[in-house]
């Protein structure tokens, strides 16, 4: 069987859109194109989760099996010094609607996990070494990152072999996109990992704005930043989006007429297109 890709979804900046897109690709991948998909939640903010688990059956999980805490091996969640096998940790059809989607969600613990893990050596392989075992039941797993590059987001970059940028179009995100080209360049070098770009993905798009249609025009034609791909598709402002995990649901089973779902329907056939 195949093995599956993996694809970090990755900005030092924070609210930009990326768990968003990262469940809402996860479902369509499954729900439209048949694919067994992976949702993995790095952040210890949970979002990603808790925008697919009621929180109460999230806390249920993560009591009786375990959480990306527990496979991180995060010194505050450890059970008996024993490290939690990651297979016990998958959601498995995480949403009943979307057959073929699970996730490992991510908990609180997570917070101090540089701390936990400061001298421990290979820190940045636990991951890619676990999840070694389950990869050819999938073929498509996303890494939900936090916004920063710390010890989660090392663990979910050096098993990937792509990552996707969903940012938004505005000036201050435009420099972040150097900085963060410079410091995944700094670290494919000290940790000897091989990853592509898959692509910079506009979020939060607001089409009335003359402001936001001309920075996107000016990155896709600035010389700059020739090397990058940037999707045809834009994700679109849209208040559904939004509104979706407090029903603990993907946009398409909360309103699949609106104009976020129609995006990221778009965005996924790109998507995968782009993956080959
Ligand atoms: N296209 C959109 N339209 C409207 N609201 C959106 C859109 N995308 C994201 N949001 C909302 O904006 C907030 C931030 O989005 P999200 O959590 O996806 O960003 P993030 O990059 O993962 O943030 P963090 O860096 O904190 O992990 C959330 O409340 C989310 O529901
Ligand atoms: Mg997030």
């Amino acid at each position: 069987m195949a093995k599956a890709k993996i694809i970090s979804l990755l900005n030092m900046k924070g609210g930009v859109g990326k768990t968003t897109c990262a469940v809402n690709l996860a479902t369509y991948l499954a729900r439209d194109h048949g694919k067994r998909v992976l949702l993995v939640d790095f952040d210890s903010q949970t979002n990603a989760s808790l925008s697919v688990m009621t929180e109460t059956a999230w806390e249920k999980w993560a009591d009786k099996h375990g959480t990306m805490a527990d496979v991180l091996e995060a010194r505050s969640k450890k059970k008996h010094g024993e490290p939690e096998k990651l297979v016990d940790c998958i959601v498995r059809n995480v949403l009943p609607e979307v057959p073929g989607l699970d996730l490992i969600p991510s908990h609180l613990a997570l917070t101090f996990i540089d701390l936990d893990l400061a001298a421990r050596p290979g820190r940045e392989r636990i991951f890619a070494r676990k999840i070694a075992k389950v990869i050819e039941e999938y073929d498509v797993i996303l890494c939900d990152c936090p916004p920063n590059l710390m010890s989660a987001t090392q663990n979910a970059l050096y098993a990937s072999d792509a990552y996707l940028i969903p940012m938004q179009p505005d000036y201050l995100s435009t420099l972040g996109l150097n900085l963060l080209q410079d410091r995944l360049g700094y670290l494919k070098r000290e940790l000897e990992f091989k990853i592509r770009c898959l692509g910079v993905v506009f979020t939060r798009v607001r089409g009335w704005l003359r402001y936001h249609s001309e920075t996107i025009e000016r990155l896709r034609t600035d010389n700059e930043f020739q090397k990058l791909y940037f999707f045809d598709t834009v994700i679109p402002e849209n208040i559904k989006l939004a509104e979706a995990p407090m029903e603990a649901k993907p946009i398409e089973l909360h309103d699949s007429g609106a104009s976020g779902a129609e995006a990221f329907r778009a965005l996924t056939k790109e998507f995968l297109t782009r993956l080959g």
